[in-house]
């Protein structure tokens, strides 16, 4: 059974959220019309709504994350629920305990919710898999596969500031190859029809194959940026690579970093984004990644509140806007 498969429920309504790859178009603006509500819910004075109250959401996350981890369970607080962040490295995975038995564990804890990181590529797939009917999984990063919540608000924060999105040049700069990111862009940019949806990096950072999922692929940057709307620099993710594929971070910068100076063959408008974690003077220099057409920040802020969407969603705790707003 895929991924797909897997996380819809009989009547195409999501059940887990595993991948971007599959996804219709109504799917993805359920999502990002639904996160519009929850939005202000930061600037209340008591920052709650009680979609979730009784439910219980596990953080377990094998991998480090900052953002990611954090977001979901300020997410999942403010959505009510009660919130476990199991630190594997403290656990009893460390004493030899199977992935499954950890699961059960949990869930004989009468958990709701596994939110789920991991270095391998299918463990969200492989623990929805495992989980009780009743129990809802989140992939929040797995391997190089797919990182579907970091895709859909990245999308969110594309849409604030350019809501036409079928008239989008999309240049996606970077260590391509081992970005679970970049993945779950292209297949939700792409179902979402965007004009243009452009890889840019070395040979050794771009898969031969990936014109199949419908990018055009540079090795120019100045030719990959040139009138883009949307600039999404990758970091390297140098601890998915089995061997030296660069000569050195300082030669990389100079080829594709981004700096002011290469920010002007895009569109005047262009908006620069990064998912996170950032590495100054590699891929972005500060003066960009702090600069007036950074959004980075704001993915991050966004990422709470189309966390908090796509929990509510799959748990089946959907209100209309208005009553989110309340
Ligand atoms: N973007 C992202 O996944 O960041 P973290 O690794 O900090 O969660």
């Amino acid at each position: 059974m895929t991924a797909r498969d897997i996380q819809l429920d009989q009547n195409g309504r999501l059940r887990h959220f595993l991948t971007t790859e599959g996804l219709s178009q109504q799917h993805l603006y359920e999502i990002l019309d639904y996160a519009e509500s929850f939005v202000g819910v930061a600037d209340r004075a008591v920052k709650k709504v009680p979609l979730l109250r009784g439910k219980t959401v596990v953080n377990l996350f094998f991998e480090p994350s900052t953002r990611t981890r954090t977001t979901f369970e300020l997410a999942a607080k403010r959505l009510s629920a009660d919130v476990l962040n199991l630190d594997v490295s403290t656990s009893s995975a460390t004493k030899g305990e199977s992935l499954q038995d950890t699961l059960r564990t949990l869930e004989a804890m009468h958990c709701d919710m596994f939110v789920v990181r991991h270095a391998n590529s299918g463990a969200a797939h492989f623990i929805a898999r495992q989980v009780a009917p009743h129990v809802r999984v989140i992939n929040g990063g797995d391997g190089r596969h797919a990182h579907p919540t970091q895709a859909l608000l990245d999308l969110f924060t594309i849409r604030r500031h350019k809501p036409d999105i079928a008239s989008l040049r999309v240049a996606i700069v970077g260590d391509v190859a081992h970005s679970r990111v970049a993945r779950s862009e292209i297949h939700a940019l792409n179902t979402l029809g965007a004009r243009e949806v452009r890889v840019v990096g070395p040979r050794t950072l771009i898969p031969s194959e990936i014109e199949a999922m419908g990018v055009r692929v540079f090795h120019d940057v100045s030719q990959g940026l040139a009138d883009v709307d949307v600039i999404i620099m990758l970091r390297l993710q140098r601890e998915r690579m089995r061997s030296a594929l660069l000569p050195s971070e300082h030669e990389y910068f100079h080829c594709y970093g981004l700096t002011q100076k290469r920010l002007r063959v895009a569109r005047p408008d262009a908006i620069v984004m990064h998912p996170g974690p950032i590495n100054r003077g590699v891929e972005i220099d500060s003066e960009v990644a702090d600069g007036e057409r950074s959004v980075i920040l704001q993915q991050v802020s966004h990422g709470i509140a189309v966390r908090m969407a796509i929990m509510a969603l799959i748990m089946g705790s959907v209100v209309p806007a208005s009553a989110a707003e309340d």
